[in-house]
């Protein structure tokens, strides 16, 4: 069996994530909205800063996946979309690295956030946005529970072609 272990993201790692996040970038159909590396706006110091930050706030969750060399090999962040107003609701982005996909690692990470969410009583609402062209993501978050709720039609443009992205979502029924 592949091996794998799950770890909060901590300031270290700011280098090793920039370079996870350029070869994903740079895939053709990679998933994400990032047509290429060069897209890639964080600095090594401002991904400092966000890690820090996440590890601060309640309401924020950062974790990467590591093999057993110690590459990293997914990475996955929970964050509030937009400040006081939606400090309930965390958006989730994840990756995982192209030769360790269908292998659970993206479900092992979801699950480990969707249990921090569920015993966060600070957070009512996930969200994520998946293209619609990306059956294999759509299919692990169904899998999750998410609901999906609305569809922006065409409000993405790569390699020739407009791209419809999925919204898609989980509500906790409790008060906070
Ligand atoms: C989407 C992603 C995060 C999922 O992580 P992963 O580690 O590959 O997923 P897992 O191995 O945990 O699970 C894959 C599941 O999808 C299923 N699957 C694979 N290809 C599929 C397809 N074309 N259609 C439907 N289901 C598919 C697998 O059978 C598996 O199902 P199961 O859990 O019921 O057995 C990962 O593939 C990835 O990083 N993709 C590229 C970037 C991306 O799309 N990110 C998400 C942006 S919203």
């Amino acid at each position: 069996m592949t091996e794998y272990t799950l770890r909060l993201t901590q300031p270290e790692d700011a280098s090793a994530l920039l370079e996870y996040m350029g070869p994903i970038a740079d895939e053709p159909n990679n998933g994400i909205s990032l047509a290429s590396s060069d897209e890639i706006t964080y600095t090594e110091e401002g991904l400092r800063k966000q890690i820090e930050s996440q590890l601060q706030a309640d309401n924020r969750l950062s974790i990467i996946a590591i093999d057993q060399e110690g590459s990293i090999i997914g990475y996955l962040n929970c964050d509030p979309p937009g400040p006081r107003g939606y400090l309930h609701t965390v958006s989730v982005g994840i990756t995982v690295r192209r030769d360790w996909r269908d292998k659970g690692v993206g479900s092992a990470m979801m699950r480990y956030a969707l249990d921090w969410c569920e015993s966060n009583a600070t957070i009512k609402r996930v969200e994520l946005d998946v293209f619609t062209n990306n059956p294999r993501a759509i299919h692990v978050y169904e899998k999750f529970g998410f609901i999906q709720e609305g569809v922006r039609r065409s409000v993405y443009y790569k390699h020739g072609e407009f791209l419809d992205l999925l919204h898609m979502g989980i509500v906790y029924e409790r008060d906070i």
